[in-house]
């Protein structure tokens, strides 16, 4: 007997299309916001120092929302509307803000955060986000917040996840790729994906030791400017229970829980 195509008839029936299962199970780290990035279910956003880590700790902190923008008058329009300004440029608050973009000024200033709208507009971590919500719901992860948006992934069962380091002035920074790796790491423990070189590559890293990538060249300025200890509140592990999640087109960030 010959090779017989099945009618097209027949084939619609036998496949089963759900929204997941357009997707394959992918989990790919990019190390750059500029790279060519495919389309997700989900995207996660890395950077440590210190935009990410700052979002969780303001989400920690009970912060009603958190807009994100890379534009510095739209964040200052917004004053306006009540929201308080947080962010940097070369990692120094700007003038007139009400806040930095530390997440231990967040922290002990919590009273003054509780229930308000926050506009964060930092360097890199803004820029990554604009490109990376166009695309898709997307979480910010820190290692503050690292096993809580582990579990949520993994209680969610995503399919098909972009990792995209927000890297430092077009360059890759190591911080951002560790904690691409350690995230790869703990997911694949649980699930099964299949993985692009970036994130191959990143697993690589999560045997460095926690003090070699504490002396990233990002690190470095930030020890340089005196904020020696916000670098190295950054690299706790765990200390909130918070995913920062926010739908495409957003620019903001909620606790997931109130999602
Ligand atoms: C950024 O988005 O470039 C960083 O968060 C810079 C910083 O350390 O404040």
């Amino acid at each position: 007997m010959g090779w017989k195509p099945i009618s097209p008839q027949k084939k619609r029936r036998s496949i089963k299309i759900t929204e997941e299962s357009l997707f394959e199970r992918e989990l790919n780290v990019y190390f750059l916001p500029n790279e060519n990035i495919k389309n997700h279910q989900l995207y996660i956003l890395i950077d440590i120092l210190r935009a990410t880590s700052s979002i969780s700790a303001l989400v920690h902190c009970g912060a009603e929302e958190i807009f994100v923008t890379d534009d510095i008058e739209v964040a200052k329009e917004l004053k306006n509307m009540g929201y308080l300004l947080a962010g940097e440029r070369e990692a120094i608050k700007l003038e007139g803000f009400d806040f930095g973009n530390s997440p231990l000024e967040f922290l002990n200033n919590s009273d003054k955060i509780r229930k308000k709208s926050i506009v964060l507009t930092t360097s890199n971590g803004s820029k990554a986000m604009k490109k990376i919500n166009e695309l898709g719901d997307t979480i910010a992860l820190s290692l503050l917040n690292f096993s809580s948006v582990v579990d949520f992934i993994i209680r969610r069962d995503f399919q098909n996840i972009g990792i995209v380091c927000s890297g430092t002035n077009r360059v890759v920074s190591l911080e951002d790729s560790y904690l691409a790796g350690l995230f790869v790491q703990k997911i694949m423990e649980k699930r099964t994906y299949n993985l692009n070189d970036g994130a191959r590559i990143s697993l690589n890293l999560t045997k460095s030791k926690r003090s070699y990538v504490m002396n990233s060249d990002h690190a470095k300025r930030l020890k340089n400017l005196g904020l020696k200890d916000d670098l190295e509140f950054c690299f706790n592990m765990d200390l909130f229970q918070v995913v920062p999640y926010s739908k495409q087109n957003s620019y903001t960030f909620k606790n997931s829980i109130s999602i």
